[in-house]
């Protein structure tokens, strides 16, 4: 197959990795792509991968079988709406469906009428709104903006102050919701639709917070690892808790979204937290996540590209559930100075080839850039060492000896992904 993945990221990169890794010798582009991506794909790097016209002329000039979308961004633009109306396979949903994840009210409108088990939320308008609704549902506060804010949209906080001043810096651009705040671990499910029928991936867990222990801010997310051997405690099994949230959550999504006319043909991710009162949803996203997305994939050993073409094609009921293999994988993301408040980029990366020889180690781009002096950082996550392992203390000590062959002056990494699971 001929393939175009729009993006430059990490997931990206892990995306078209997966797809090598089939063995089928597809044909693999990307736009724009970085650095890490080029030695593994032909990049567009002209193309605009926001701009539905473009894309779709290009698909259809090119000939691509399947256009899979990395980002959000092209997905509110309508990139998949156009390659849609073209006839274009595309594994990404229309710009209505993606509201899933580009407004967090039309997620709590669907989630409230689909009955899917989420929090109590408040829109407020006004600061009079916000702080009857931070009275009403008591600390720890939480905040969003409705929007995409690329994860900084959302204070978690026992400061009503700040949970103030959040909200103050959002208010002026439209309202803001204010959350019960959902106890327990965190899971991400991602389910695969062709606006029917559905197919759950194996789940994985992500690290938020920049720091060590779950401190400082909320980030795009700094590691994650799969599959949650804890999940058996709870459920008996991961099978029966994908079961449980593929009824509870997935699949009266799916159906109402296909009733409303704006049916969901890509990635479903459910972002849930493990309540003492059962399985709750906080997010919904509209696409694959980062860097979930790293071990997910590192794990899958049925053919990715057919999967997503039978999504995109809507021949999903035919096609058999994905496999996965036992083996334990994790991901740490190495970040620039600064990051997330003021990433510092442009600063040399070296030692890769030394970490990418690790046993069981390949290393995920997500901002490098090629220049006449080597390779340089451009972002501020800026690529993902991901190891696999019989098990997570194997898979640990691979990824952290690779992260430890290489270099990029002041950045930094979270130093306990996976530490709870290594036993
Ligand atoms: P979101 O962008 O909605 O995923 O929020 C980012 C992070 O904030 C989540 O991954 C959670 O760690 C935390 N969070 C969001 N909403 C809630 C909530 N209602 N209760 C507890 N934690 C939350
Ligand atoms: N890892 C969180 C996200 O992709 O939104």
């Amino acid at each position: 197959m001929k393939i175009l993945v729009l993006g430059s990221g990490a997931r990206e990169h892990a995306i078209l990795l997966a797809l090598a890794a089939e063995g089928a010798g597809h044909e693999l582009l990307a736009a724009p792509g970085n650095a890490g991506i080029a030695r593994d794909a032909e990049l567009v790097a002209d193309l605009d991968p926001n701009d539905p016209v473009a894309v779709t002329e290009f698909a259809g000039t090119a000939n691509i079988d399947l256009v899979i979308v990395g980002p959000e961004a092209p997905l509110i633009a309508g990139v998949a709406d156009a390659l849609r109306e073209r006839g274009i396979p595309v594994f990404g949903p229309g710009k209505t469906a993606a509201q899933l994840e580009g407004s967090k009210a039309f997620a709590k409108r669907v989630m409230d009428e689909a009955g899917v088990p989420t929090g109590r939320a408040v829109r407020a308008r006004n600061r009079a709104e916000v702080e009857t609704a931070l009275d009403e549902l008591g600390a720890p506060h939480v905040v969003k903006a409705d929007g995409l804010a690329a994860g900084k949209g959302v204070i978690v906080t026992d400061d009503r102050e700040a949970a103030l001043a959040h909200a103050d810096t959002y208010l002026p651009s439209g309202p803001v919701l204010i959350e019960e705040f959902l106890a327990g671990p965190e899971v991400s499910l991602f389910f695969v639709s062709d606006g029917d029928t559905v197919r759950a991936l194996s789940p994985a867990q992500d690290y938020k917070r920049a720091y060590d222990g779950d401190a400082g801010p909320n980030t795009g997310g700094m590691g994650a690892y799969s599959p949650l051997p804890w999940l058996a405690d709870r459920f008996g099994s991961e099978a029966e808790f994908v079961a449980e949230v593929t009824r509870t959550v997935a699949e009266p999504v799916i159906r109402h979204l296909d009733g409303e006319g704006t049916p969901f043909i890509g990635l479903l991710y459910a972002g849930l937290i493990l309540t003492d009162s059962g399985v709750k949803v906080i997010e919904f996203n509209a696409r694959f996540g980062d860097p979930e997305t790293q071990v997910v994939l590192a794990r899958l050993t049925s053919p990715l590209s057919e999967l997503l073409m039978a999504a995109a094609s809507g021949r999903l009921e035919s096609e058999p559930d994905p496999t996965f293999s036992s083996d334990a994988a994790v991901t740490v993301v190495l970040a620039s100075e600064g990051y997330p408040e003021k990433p510092v980029t442009g600063r040399p990366l070296t030692g890769l080839d030394a970490a990418a020889s690790v046993e069981g180690v390949h290393l995920a781009h997500a901002a490098t850039a090629e220049t006449v002096d080597g390779l340089v950082a451009t972002g501020g996550r800026v690529l993902n060492v991901v190891a696999r392992g019989t098990d997570f203390a194997e898979a640990r000590d691979r990824a952290y000896r690779a992260l430890a062959d290489i270099t990029l002056p002041g950045s930094h990494h979270r130093t306990d992904i996976a530490a709870r699971v290594a036993g």
